[in-house]
């Protein structure tokens, strides 16, 4: 390999453009090439981002990983699309950073996990909250059973959720606000907890569109641990989110924004006790974003702090809301995780 790992982008919209300014300020990385079906998304990106100027680009990412056999694609495109782009980056040999959420189904993610195993490549999924602070902080918590088992999750995530364009087009999302950013609470609470999710029971109203804007769901975790999330996807606030965790001897708080430089602020309240915030400087972040760990990952240093199972573990849980929704009854989380 290069000394520089080489990275090259399919979807140059919303998303990618902090992503390339990321991967630009890596000192072991360059972007090769950007990839989009609509030359006026890699016109925003030549035009506007310093350095960006001079990149290939291309309308078909088969032809860029072809021409450019970059290391590594960072993929940002609508959720249905995923699945194909990168069984086709894997079977080329090319490491992949996929946004979330991984897959729109769990049999997409398990057919990306086997081709990702079989090339030996790098998968690596964008949630975010694997590399800050209070989340790893939390995490850790409750893995070392200091507080005891979990006996309760409650959690939400609002969102002025615009659903705009494909957003809403289940056909090319997957589906509305918990395929979306409630994406990244699913993930955060079975991830951080440890826990896997058995049985949902959900309710959703589409406020009119083609696909969920709010949730409310129910859940049964293996063990018994039981919990509650509630999507809001019309909220007046940006967005926001929170997640207690009721444990035998504590209840953990995680709430607040994780936009920009925010970071959410932590509680830890013991029986009988008032609640104790937890100070920033003890709730270490992982060294590095998500560009870096998949840069190093690549190179062979570093573990994949978002491995693609956690994209699966989002997608049975998802897949167990809709079908819960569709039946109008509890049903059960399909099982491949355990
Ligand atoms: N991790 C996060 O916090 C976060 C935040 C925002 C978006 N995302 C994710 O990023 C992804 C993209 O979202 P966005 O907000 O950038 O959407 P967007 O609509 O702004 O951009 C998507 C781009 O993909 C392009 N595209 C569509 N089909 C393509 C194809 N076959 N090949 C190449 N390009 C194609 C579109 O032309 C568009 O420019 C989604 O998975 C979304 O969930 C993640």
């Amino acid at each position: 390999m290069a000394e520089r790992v080489r990275i090259a982008f399919i979807g140059c919209g919303a998303n990618s453009r902090g992503h390339i300014r990321s991967v630009m300020s890596i000192p072991e990385a360059e972007v090769v090439a950007i990839c989009d079906v609509n030359p006026a998304a890699m016109n925003d990106i030549t035009d506007k981002i310093p350095g960006a100027a001079s990149l290939p680009c291309f309308s078909d990412y088969r032809v860029m990983i072809d021409t450019i056999k970059p290391d590594g694609v960072v993929i940002s495109i609508p959720h249905a699309l995923h699945e194909e782009t990168v069984a086709h980056a894997l079977a080329a040999g090319v490491h992949v950073e996929v946004e979330k959420p991984m897959v729109v189904n769990a049999e997409q993610a398990r057919r990306l996990i086997e081709l990702r195993d079989r090339y030996r490549r790098v998968l690596l999924v964008g949630y975010q909250r694997h590399y800050l602070g209070p989340y790893r902080w939390v995490r850790d918590v409750l893995s070392s059973g200091l507080y005891g088992p979990i006996h309760f999750i409650e959690c939400w995530l609002a969102q002025d959720w615009k659903g705009a364009g494909w957003r809403s087009v289940r056909a090319l999302s997957g589906g509305g606000e918990l395929a979306d950013s409630g994406s990244h609470l699913v993930d955060a609470v079975f991830w951080m907890s440890g826990l896997v999710p058995e049985e949902v029971f959900a309710l959703i109203d589409c406020r009119g569109r083609e696909v969920d804007v709010l949730s409310a769901i129910t859940f049964r975790c293996e063990g018994g641990a039981l919990g509650t999330m509630a999507i809001v996807g019309e909220h007046p606030i940006r967005m926001d989110e929170g997640m207690h965790f009721w444990c035998r001897d504590a209840c953990i708080t995680v709430e607040g924004s994780v936009w920009g430089a925010r970071q959410p602020r932590v509680t830890v309240q013991r029986k009988g006790e008032d609640p104790q915030a937890v100070l920033p400087e003890d709730m270490k972040a992982f060294p590095g974003s998500k560009d870096q760990n998949f840069v190093r990952a690549i190179q062979g240093g570093e573990e994949v702090q978002a491995p693609a199972e956690c994209g699966l573990v989002a997608a049975l849980f998802t897949d167990a809301v809709y079908a819960s929704v569709d039946a109008g009854q509890p049903v059960r989380v399909q099982a491949s995780t355990r």
